[in-house]
Order: structure tokens, then C-alpha cells, then sequence
């Protein structure tokens, strides 16, 4: 039985940092975000009896042990769910450059959750692979579906935990131009940055209050289409998310000089009257959310900045597809 499912990357509005409950890896705060296209991850799961372990094979070549863990854990859960032993090939391949910033975790999670759901004859609701999804990274939650997408914090052991969608992808033809500043691994991974801001940053406190007030503020923005409201307030949740790094022990500092130079010139951008504003995740690229009519000019003046290496263009696309 094999079964090939497909998921693309999401761009958090108001970020998830932080979690509630390590063991069910559940976000302290509530997270707004768009599933882009045409960032795909494609994933097929085949169940073979000769296996004695899974086999995890990313981008052509056998995966570490790190993330075939991961892999393995999340087929775990299905095995659980179905009654089955059976272990299983998992081949994934992302459509998109890694080095890009956008977490391949989340579409490459989505996408399992949905192949290996099927391939051991499951039939589940959305709202289960979320669930299953976000266990192994709570930003994979949202690329089961498509559109604008919210994750709810969780409260500790609340393990059914789902993303769900608050718009669909034709809501707003918002696009989302990267510019990437740096090439090569960040420093530390999302997982790792969180755990450090939570133990040992002044401000993570404050962060968590401001995220539960802020993240239905930018929900209510997209909704109404309102770029004048959502602009200030998507950058207001990336710098809050970066300043509780970097004032933790050990800092995080993900920026680059081509980070603070591509968010310069999207703050001019806007003040000259552009649709735009920056956000950033846990690395070093800046990603510009605009209107459609201002994404020529946006990807123009990025690709002049200096520092800025290349620029990549995403539109809101669709959720998980399987089969
Ligand atoms: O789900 P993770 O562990 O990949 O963490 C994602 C964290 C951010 O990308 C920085 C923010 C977000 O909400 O996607």
C-alpha cells in the first residue's frame, strides 16, 4: 500500500514561540498564518512487511537519525490508531529550496501526517491530522489546511489540539516575497530557541500576554482585508517573538546585516505608500507580506537591497492533498 500526499509551507502573521506543554508540544500562544503555494513538500508512505524499521529517504538520500525519529514517532501514533505493525518507506521531497527559511517541518509533517495516515487505511478527519501534525511541529498543525489558518494555544494535556482554517485562499490575494540574506544552517532550531526564551528571557512572560491579545487582532485585520491595521501589528509579533531571543541566556540572534537592510527598506516601501510589511521566523531571511499590486516593486527594491542574496515569490495557496 503507498499512498503519496502533498503539503505546502506556511508564514506565520502573529508567531507561535513557546510551549505550554513540552511532552505534548503544545504552543503557549495562539498563531495566525497563511499556507503558501507554491512551496510544496510531497510525501509518500508504503508499507512494506520485510522492513524490520522505517526507512525515511528526504530529498533523495537516507534521512539523519534525528529527523527518521521524528518520522518514526509520528508513524508510531498511526500504527496505534490502526492496530498495525507493518513499518513503512517514507519518501519525501521539498519543492522548494531549504534554504529559504520556510520550514519544510511544517508542509513535510502535514504531508506525512495525511500519507501515512491513509496508507494504513485511516480515515480521519482534518482536524486529527492537525492534531497529529502539531505533535511533531505545532507550525505543521497549520499546513493541513489551507487559506488563513489559526492555531489556538493550547492549555497543558489538551492533546487534541488542532489547527483550523479561518479563510480560504482566494479570501485576499496576498503574496509573500523572501529575501534571503544568508545561506547555510542557522545557528539554533526552533525547538531549542523556544526552550531557551522560556527559562531564561526577562520578557517571555510578557510575550506570552501579548501574543494571546495580539494574534486575534491579525486574524480580525486579514478578515477584513485591512493592510492599514495588520501591517503594524505583523511586525510588532516578529520583533516581540526575536526580542525575547535575543535577550535570553544564551542570546538568539538569527539576524543578519542583509536582515536589518531588507527590513529597512520595507519600512520605506511603506512609508512611500506600499502595501508591505516584514515578518521573520527563526532564521535570518525577511519575508515581505503584501498586496498583490505592490509585489513587483516589493521583489524589485528587496532584490536591490544590499545583503539580500536572492528573492523567492509565494502566493496563499491550498491545504493538505492526498491521494
Ligand atoms: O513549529 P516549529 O517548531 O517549526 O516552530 C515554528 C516557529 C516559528 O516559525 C518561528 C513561528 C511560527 O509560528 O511558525
Amino acid at each position: 500500500m503507498k499512498v503519496t500526499a502533498r503539503a505546502r509551507a506556511n508564514i506565520a502573521l502573529a508567531k507561535y514561540w513557546g510551549k505550554s506543554d513540552d511532552a505534548l508540544n503544545l504552543p503557549a500562544v495562539p498563531s495566525v498564518s497563511l499556507t503558501l503555494d507554491p512551496l510544496v513538500t510531497e510525501t509518500s508512505v508504503e508499507l512494506d512487511e520485510a522492513l524490520a524499521d522505517d526507512v525515511f529517504e528526504l530529498d533523495g538520500a537516507p534521512a539523519g537519525e534525528g529527523e527518521t525519529r521524528r518520522v518514526r514517532a509520528l508513524l508510531d501514533e498511526v500504527r496505534a490508531a490502526a492496530g498495525a505493525t507493518t513499518r513503512a518507506r517514507v519518501t519525501s521531497r521539498n519543492d522548494f529550496p531549504t534554504a529559504a527559511g520556510l520550514a519544510s517541518s511544517a508542509s513535510g509533517f502535514a504531508a506525512l501526517a495525511g500519507a501515512a495516515s491513509a496508507a494504513y487505511g485511516l480515515d480521519e478527519p482534518l482536524a486529527v491530522l492537525s492534531a497529529r501534525a502539531r505533535r511533531a511541529s505545532a507550525s505543521a498543525a497549520r499546513s493541513v489546511f489551507g487559506g488563513i489558518v489559526e492555531l489556538a494555544a493550547g492549555a497543558p494535556g489538551d492533546d487534541a489540539l488542532a489547527a483550523r482554517p479561518i479563510a480560504p485562499a482566494d479570501h485576499w490575494d496576498l503574496r509573500v516575497v523572501v529575501a534571503i540574506t544568508a545561506a547555510g544552517k542557522k545557528p539554533i532550531g526552533s525547538r531549542d530557541a523556544m526552550g531557551e526564551s522560556r527559562r531564561s528571557s526577562p520578557y517571555y512572560r510578557a510575550w506570552v500576554e501579548h501574543g494571546h491579545a495580539s494574534a486575534p487582532a491579525i486574524a480580525r485585520a486579514l478578515l477584513e482585508r485591512d493592510f492599514a491595521t495588520l501591517a503594524p501589528l505583523v511586525e510588532q509579533s516578529f520583533l516581540a517573538m526575536h526580542a525575547v531571543g535575543m535577550a535570553g541566556v544564551p542570546s538568539v540572534l538569527y539576524w543578519q546585516p542583509g536582515s536589518v537592510a531588507a527590513i529597512k527598506t520595507i519600512g520605506v516601501l511603506r512609508a512611500g505608500g506600499l502595501e508591505v510589511c516584514a515578518t521573520m521566523d527563526a532564521g535570518p531571511h525577511v519575508k515581505a507580506v503584501c498586496t498583490a499590486r505592490c509585489v513587483g516593486d516589493v521583489r524589485e527594491a528587496l532584490a536591490r537591497t544590499e545583503g539580500v542574496r536572492d528573492t523567492l515569490e509565494a502566493r496563499i495557496g491550498p491545504g493538505l492533498e492526498v491521494g
